[in-house]
């Protein structure tokens, strides 16, 4: 199988602090690749750089072959890699079917054009439906953003990322702050995209991490030291005394 995303051997210090420490994963075709470890492991700097948001002192990044390390984080969507939760991506006073028509109208740039009205776009507004029904929220398609949960706000954002029409996407921790029905709703949405991207998954979250995983990437200290099968990982002894402890034991 080939991967998609390969991350070789990335350093990254905040001052005296080794955020990222010599850090080796290959993400492979349609893969659900989760990433675990403490908290303060290095997961969100991790994803950070791969997503461009910030460059490594050290270590290079490969997208479908092409080296990425030093491409800027707006050009790497069109290159094809999305990251879900990006700070001030919605607009909560607009309908879901209008955000997500307008990330898709931000994707093709000005070919598009805005002197028509959003909510007349057909070219927009079907191609929103399909994300907004992908992620579960079609019923909701006319909400007002302020109107939705917490989780179904997620929802929401998988669906913008979704619309960056990417292959390869970076979650982190999308079940964070939710309930146990919120979470099983975000568990089987992701399960249903499995397979159709190539996933990237931080997640606290061990029972989903389980379900969904088809390898795991232990992260300590800004390494990566341990890459398997979920029975590899939660068999390994090592990531069971320092992380899993007996609850997953
Ligand atoms: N911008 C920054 N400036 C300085 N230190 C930082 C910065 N970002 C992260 N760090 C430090 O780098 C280390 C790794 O942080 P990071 O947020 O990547 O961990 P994490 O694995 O995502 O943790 P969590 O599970 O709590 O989300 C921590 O010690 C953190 O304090
Ligand atoms: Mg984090």
């Amino acid at each position: 199988m080939s991967a998609q995303l390969s991350i070789r051997d990335l350093h990254k210090a905040f001052g005296a602090v080794k955020a990222t420490n010599g850090a080796s994963l290959e993400l492979l075709k349609g893969e659900l690749h989760a990433i675990i470890g403490p908290n303060g492991a290095g997961k969100s700097t991790l994803i950070a750089q791969i997503a461009g948001e910030i460059f490594p002192d050290q270590g290079q990044i490969h997208l479908n072959g092409q080296d990425i390390t030093r491409v800027p984080g707006w050009q790497r969507p069109r290159l094809g890699l999305a990251r879900a939760f990006q700070v001030s991506q919605l607009y909560t006073e607009f309908t879901l079917l209008e955000n997500v028509a307008l990330a898709i109208a931000a994707r093709e740039g000005k070919a598009f054009g805005m002197w028509r009205p959003l909510s007349r776009d057909t070219r927009l507004l079907e191609p929103a439906m399909g994300y907004l029904q992908q992620v579960g929220l079609g019923l909701r398609a006319q909400d007002s953003v302020q109107a939705l949960s917490h989780g179904e706000r997620r929802q929401l954002e998988i669906a913008l990322a979704l619309a960056q029409e990417a292959s390869v996407l970076l979650l982190d921790e999308p079940m964070a702050g939710m309930g146990a029905d919120e979470s099983a709703r975000m568990t089987e949405l992701l399960h249903n995209l499995k397979g159709r991207y190539a996933i990237l998954l931080v997640e606290h979250d061990m029972d989903a991490v389980f379900a969904l995983a088809d390898r795991i990437t232990v992260l300590v200290y800004g390494q990566t030291v341990l890459t398997g099968s979920v029975e590899q990982v939660r068999n390994d002894p090592q990531v069971r005394a320092a992380y899993l402890g007996e609850e997953h034991a």
